[in-house]
């Protein structure tokens, strides 16, 4: 035993911040060292995500985690415990073997990817060093958060078709600033909503932001656009959208559905144009549905701002390797757990940096207070992360371990800023 041997692996059924079931994976280093790491759980997910196992049974409406919890106290424990927790890779492949599919369907990707993140943690706390110092030793870069503060989509109940309405406060001097920011545009907006729609709209949609019943994205957009005027910040404030986009296509017809009325891509693009000129937007999430290209790489010609690809892209090296020489988006919407290991995940983020492609570090809509994505996007120097609202205990996890982050790291902390891309 070399002192950094896993020795232990277990796992629970917990819930995630929808109150739906998630797995918890507890890993044990040197017979002395516990850690745990939960796993996250999506709602408009892409069809080309690692599959999670659900249990399908009557108990939580099927959505019981009990399968994955087994795959990890009865397959991927005996497998990997005695491995050396330093060595990601091998654990990740090691699983990834076991498992044999190529989705990790079989074990369960909620299985695969909470083991993977609670080795990454073992091995940090084993050696005595923060997440994101033991992933690089060069992390220095605090986030710009995108900060989504207006819900739609699969993420609150009103009819307003983009998922997210953000702000990026790319203008803060640190990341500390940037969350005052949100806060005083956050506390803006509570009053026009209140003002406008009733007190009733202020409540708040899965990821935070209010979900108030705005059927036009222009409405939410100058809403929020007189939130950020009133807040008086606007001149360190852009804004940034998640259409999610996927979720507003119809294969049959291949058109977007928005706002009562069906568009084909090339009037979509005409849409956002018009948004883009009437509104600082910076950056852009799947503006087109998972697999039209030809839509992603018009947007990326186009628009002339960042395109991020979520659904797009999931994580996934293969794809990531095959669409970017396209033009085809500039970004890259990072989430461990579309790909289902750490390594693999660093893998696309690799790729994504060397091709002067941005990496956007990012939440799942149903998360745990677990902020293990605040280490990761410091150790990635990715400049960019988007977490929610700035509100709700899941939420404010990762921002408050990203703001004890920049007081660890004193002089040698750089927030991103507006170099919030490839530096
Ligand atoms: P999800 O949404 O976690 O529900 O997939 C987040 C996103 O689309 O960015
Ligand atoms: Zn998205």
């Amino acid at each position: 035993m070399t002192g950094l041997d896993i020795t232990r692996i277990d796992a629970l059924e917990i819930l995630d911040c929808r109150g739906e079931p998630t797995v918890q994976v507890e890993l044990e280093v040197a017979d002395e060292i516990v850690v745990r790491a939960d796993v996250p759980a999506g709602r408009s997910t892409g069809a080309n995500e690692a599959t999670e196992l659900r249990d399908g049974e009557n108990r939580y409406g099927g959505k019981g985690v009990r399968e994955a919890v087994k795959s990890v106290i009865e397959e991927i424990g005996p497998r990997v415990v005695g491995m050396d927790v330093t060595r990601q890779r091998d654990i990740d492949r090691a699983m990834i073997e076991l498992d044999g599919t190529i989705d990790k369907s079989r074990l369960g990707a909620n299985a695969v990817v909470g083991v993977s993140l609670a080795a990454a943690r073992g091995a940090a706390t084993a050696l005595d060093l923060p997440l994101y110092r033991y992933i690089n030793v060069n992390a220095h870069v605090l986030p710009v958060p995108l900060v989504n503060l207006i819900n739609g989509g699969r993420h609150a109940s009103n009819d307003l078709d983009f998922q997210e309405f953000c702000i990026f406060p790319v203008g803060a001097e640190t990341f500390a600033e940037a969350m005052e920011i949100a806060f005083v545009v956050n506390s803006v907006l509570r009053e026009i909503i209140v003002r406008h729609y009733g007190k009733i709209a202020a409540n708040v949609g899965d990821e935070g932001g209010f979900a108030p019943p705005i059927v036009s994205v222009r409405e939410a957009m100058d809403r929020l656009a007189e939130a950020v005027q009133r807040s008086g910040f606007a001149d360190k404030i852009v804004f940034g959208l998640d259409c999610a986009a996927t979720h507003l296509f119809d294969r049959a017809s291949r058109t977007y559905g928005l706002e009562g009325r069906r568009l084909a891509a090339d009037r979509l693009l005409e849409f956002y144009k018009g948004l883009i000129k009437s509104y600082p937007i910076a950056t852009i999430e799947d503006p087109f549905a998972e697999d039209d290209v030809e839509g992603f790489v018009a947007a990326t010609r186009e628009l002339g701002i960042q395109v991020v690809g979520d659904d797009f892209f999931c994580t996934d090296p293969a794809r990531l390797r095959q669409r970017l020489p396209l033009g085809a988006a500039n970004a890259l919407l990072w989430k461990v757990n579309q790909i289902g290991t750490l390594s693999e995940a660093m893998d696309a983020a690799d790729i994504a940096l060397r091709s002067r492609c941005g990496v956007m570090v990012s939440e799942r809509s149903g998360e745990t207070e677990d902020a293990i994505i605040a280490d990761l996007v410091v150790g990635l120097n990715a400049g960019q992360i988007k977490t929610g609202a700035p509100v709700r205990g899941e939420r404010t996890a990762k921002y408050n371990r990203l703001l004890r982050i920049e007081r660890e790291l004193g002089p040698a902390a750089r927030y991103a800023g507006r170099d919030y891309r490839v530096r």
